[in-house]
């Protein structure tokens, strides 16, 4: 065979293995897919929070703690401000966000909130705020005390740790412990960018305390939401290239045992359950590729999924809220507070709807 022959077969074969690959990434990314809006009643913008709302939790009396400003590889980003953390009092009419004050000793410049999670600990009712945080790209963990009556939030502790490399979400189980995933397998930021090209399930779950980390549980796609039932027997996780949320036991040793998935057609992203019901609550994107090239003029669209009775031989996947990009882009959460649906968004706006 002449060179020339050599390189071309070499050059078609490497293009069968890429267009192989690029055919399975769309597939994991829904690429193509087209949404039909279909709203709720009483819908509008939380004025103040333009720059994304990553993550929304809500407290049990009705406060909701929001992360903002998220700044992540590969992820549209408005703003070039540090993020941000705020909370809105769910009884008061105007929905108004309030900046979360974070005491002193706490390094705000390089501030990068992502996921987040609290802790109430049942002896003295204090509660602690969780958050997932990416200064200068790395990634690590951040407990704060909230004191509700000075709107702040006091640092306690940073935790890093080398199985702890790129953690997406977390769901804390004590003042000082939680479950974290990791959204990639590979730490550096080269080769995770590489990583969807494999399409290998290689992320994990990590369980930390101070005194054991441990990978917990490992076959995912990509592991993005994380939470647990109300009883905490049970822990949740969003494999989001998989369109599965992955249901899983918690054992004696913190280890987690699968119990079952559920398929829910869309690329979801955080897991919020409702205290009351148990039900799961997911903000998704129902078309990754809009996300991660963003388009203005052909912006990404929004659908929020509720899954009832996740226990149950067929648990009940209801589509709740669906936008095609035009109210709300990249909705990256789904938090319900007694008929209050609050929707948040990787980088845009975040809204506020009735449930019917
Ligand atoms: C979204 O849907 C609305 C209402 O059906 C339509 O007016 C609008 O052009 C659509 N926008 C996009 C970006 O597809």
């Amino acid at each position: 065979m002449s060179k020339l022959m050599i390189v071309a077969v070499v050059s078609a074969l490497v293009g069968v293995f890429l267009g192989e690959r690029l055919v399975a990434l769309r597939r994991m990314t829904l690429a193509s897919r087209e949404v039909v809006p279909n709203h709720l009643p009483n819908c509008h913008h939380i004025k103040g929070l333009e720059y994304g709302s990553e993550d929304i939790t809500v407290l049990p009396h009705g406060v909701a703690i929001i992360s903002t400003g998220l700044k992540y590889p590969g992820m549209m980003s408005f703003s070039d401000a540090p993020g941000k953390m705020y909370t809105i009092d769910l009884y008061d009419q105007r929905m108004k966000p309030v900046e979360l004050r974070i005491g002193r000793g706490f390094n705000l410049d390089s501030f990068n909130p992502h996921g987040i999670s609290i802790y109430i600990d049942e002896k003295d009712h204090s509660v602690y705020v969780f958050v997932v945080n990416h200064p200068h790209g790395k990634s690590q963990v951040e407990i704060f005390r909230f004191v509700e009556e000075e709107n702040s939030i006091v640092h306690l502790k940073t935790v890093q740790h080398e199985l702890l490399h790129s953690v997406n979400d977390i769901v804390a189980v004590g003042t000082e412990s939680f479950y974290a995933t990791n959204d990639h397998y590979f730490a550096n930021d080269f080769l995770k960018h590489l990583e969807p090209l494999f399409g290998q399930p290689w992320c994990n779950v990590v369980f930390y305390s101070p005194e054991e980390v441990k990978v917990v549980a490992s076959g995912f796609y990509s592991a993005n939401g994380i939470n647990s039932s109300p009883d905490r027997r049970h822990i949740y996780v969003a494999d989001v290239y998989d369109h599965k949320i992955v249901s899983l036991a918690v054992q004696e040793n913190k280890e987690l045992t699968p119990v079952k998935s559920v398929a829910v057609g869309s690329l979801c992203d955080n897991i919020e359950v409702d205290r009351n019901t148990g039900d799961l609550w997911l903000g998704c994107h129902p078309n990754g590729w809009k996300v991660a090239f963003y388009n203005p003029e052909d912006p990404p669209g929004c659908e929020v999924i509720q899954i009832q009775n996740i226990h149950l031989e067929k648990p009940a996947v209801n589509h709740v809220y669906t936008d095609n990009g035009s109210v709300i882009q990249g909705c990256s959460v789904a938090s319900v507070y007694r008929n209050k649906l609050l929707i948040g968004t990787v980088f845009q706006k975040a809204v506020s709807c009735d449930l019917k």
